[in-house]
């Protein structure tokens, strides 16, 4: 049985495909304020306003290509079984070749119906994929609702958190790759490891990590999954 690895990524593995980070320097939200286009409170503000931030955050998946990083984080299903957990919303580790990748923030790609004082508890079925076609103010579901984005605004739980706990919970080896570490409940995800799991992390930031089990390769995520390969390959 092949042994599992669990990787976790964040904005800083899709940097280097020319998508900016949201915390770093320059990053979206020095540009944009979190609360008016991604929070709940935001959408029942101007519902407008967080359409377009996510009609222009979609439109621009269309010619953005994986990098490296995405590339041999899909190679090592060849001899790993690999989740990945990732909290971007674009579509590259798709692109990229991996099979099981888990959205905890949601898809740039998909909407779906608002549902009012039950915005978290939508089905599936009801999730629809524009691709990357704009969605606007009376954009309707078949149920006649507003469209809204597939994603998990701030203010709103993480429907997906308890998977992802499991597949860290179950793996060999975890991988950290370009996250800021700073959102819950994704960030405290690492403690639910394996005592006996070595976790790797690849980022370019110092971070506060304060776990023994952690090995940080401090480098851009093309170059850190190089070295976290070798590393792998000698183990
Ligand atoms: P952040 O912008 O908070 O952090 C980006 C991380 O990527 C930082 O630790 C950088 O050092 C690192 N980084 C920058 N360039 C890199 C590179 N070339 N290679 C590798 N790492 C690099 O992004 P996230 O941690 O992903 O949520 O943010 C978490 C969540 O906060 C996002 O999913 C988003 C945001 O608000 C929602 O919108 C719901």
């Amino acid at each position: 049985m092949k042994k599992k690895i669990a990787v976790l990524t964040g904005a800083g593995v899709s940097a280097e495909s020319g998508l900016g980070t949201y915390r770093d320097n320059g990053g979206l939200w020095d540009n944009y304020d979190p609360m008016e286009v991604a929070s709940i409170q935001g959408w029942y503000k101007n519902r407008k306003l967080v359409l377009d931030f996510y009609n222009m955050q979609r439109a621009k998946l269309k010619d953005t290509k994986p990098n490296a990083a995405h590339l041999a984080i899909a190679a090592l299903e060849k001899d790993y079984d690999v989740t990945v957990i990732t909290q971007n919303v674009d579509n590259l580790h798709e692109k990229a070749g991996s099979t099981k990748v888990i959205h905890l923030h949601g898809e740039a790609t998909k909407v779906r119906p608002e549902n009012g004082v039950y915005e978290e508890s939508f089905s599936e079925r009801e999730v629809i994929d524009v691709g990357y076609e704009p969605v606007n103010l009376g954009d309707k579901a078949p149920n006649g609702c507003q469209l809204r984005p597939h994603i998990v605004f701030f203010g709103e739980s993480v429907p997906k958190i308890e998977p992802a706990i499991d597949v860290v919970a179950a793996a060999d080896l975890l991988l950290i790759v370009g996250t800021s570490m700073q959102v819950y409940p994704a960030a405290g995800l690492y403690r639910y490891a394996d005592p006996k799991a070595p976790i790797y992390v690849v980022d370019p930031a110092d971070l506060p990590l304060h776990d023994p089990r952690i090995t940080h390769i401090k480098d851009v995520a093309t170059k850190g999954m190089e070295k976290f390969i070798k590393i792998l390959e000698e183990r």
